[in-house]
């Protein structure tokens, strides 16, 4: 799915306030304790909750590999004064023969609109370097976080569906969403199409 850009380690993505880069096995320590709290894990599909050690060395290890072989691309989410300490993940991977988001951000972070920059700049990564034509997300139904951070990057409600969560033991209820290329590309023209407030048009008249 991804190009040889993305499949060497020393791939990163900057943001204003972020670096996203490879995951490491010195992640670790970070992985266990941010993503193994329930509040992080009980969201998702497949963190497992209690966190097994093991597991975190295994997220490590497969997500190196998928990106190296460019099957999907998982970066760490580091604040970029800090770029050696994990605060979440965000991933595009294949499921069901299709491009689908998934993203974490550690509690102590929420709220700061961290999770947002991180995924518009893989949202951007995905459409600028890869021929892809769409993004799925899915969030679980009480979600509200997730969903608000989906709907601000542009994603289009497609429906529910019960989505199994193998972590979790079982199928729950998410609400489902779509991003095209085009809708993607309207959005990243918005902020450049010249619409100018009506009192800053008349003072500019006005000297
Ligand atoms: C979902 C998650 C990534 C959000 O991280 P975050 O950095 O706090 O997200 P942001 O600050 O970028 O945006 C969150 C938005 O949701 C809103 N929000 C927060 N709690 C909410 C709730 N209970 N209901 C509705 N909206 C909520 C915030 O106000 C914000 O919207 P705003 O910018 O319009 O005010 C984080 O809570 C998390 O990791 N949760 C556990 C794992 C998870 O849910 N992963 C996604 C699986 S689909």
């Amino acid at each position: 799915m991804f190009p040889d850009l993305t499949r060497d380690d020393v791939f990163r993505l900057e943001t204003r306030r972020l670096w996203l880069r490879w995951p490491r096995q010195a992640d670790a320590p970070a992985i266990l304790r941010l993503a193994g709290e329930t509040a992080v894990a009980e969201m998702t599909a497949r963190i497992p909750h209690p966190y097994p050690a093991e597991a975190a060395t295994a997220f490590v290890l497969a997500s190196r590999r998928a990106n190296a072989e460019g099957s999907g691309l998982t970066l760490a989410i580091t604040p970029r004064a800090k770029p050696g300490t994990l605060i979440g993940a965000v991933a595009i991977t294949e499921q069901d023969g299709r491009a689908a988001l998934g993203y974490w951000l550690g509690s102590p972070h929420w709220g700061e609109g961290l999770a947002t920059e991180a995924v518009r700049a893989l949202i951007d990564a995905y459409f600028a370097y890869t021929s892809g034509g769409e993004l799925h997300a899915s969030a679980r139904v009480i979600n509200g976080a997730s969903r608000r951070v989906i709907e601000k990057c542009g994603f289009v409600p497609t429906g529910s569906r019960l989505h199994p969560f193998p972590a979790r033991g079982g199928v729950f209820p998410v609400d489902t969403f779509r991003l095209d290329r085009r809708t993607w590309s309207s959005f990243k023209a918005w902020s450049s199409t010249g619409f100018v407030p009506q009192g800053r048009h008349e003072e500019s008249h006005a000297v």
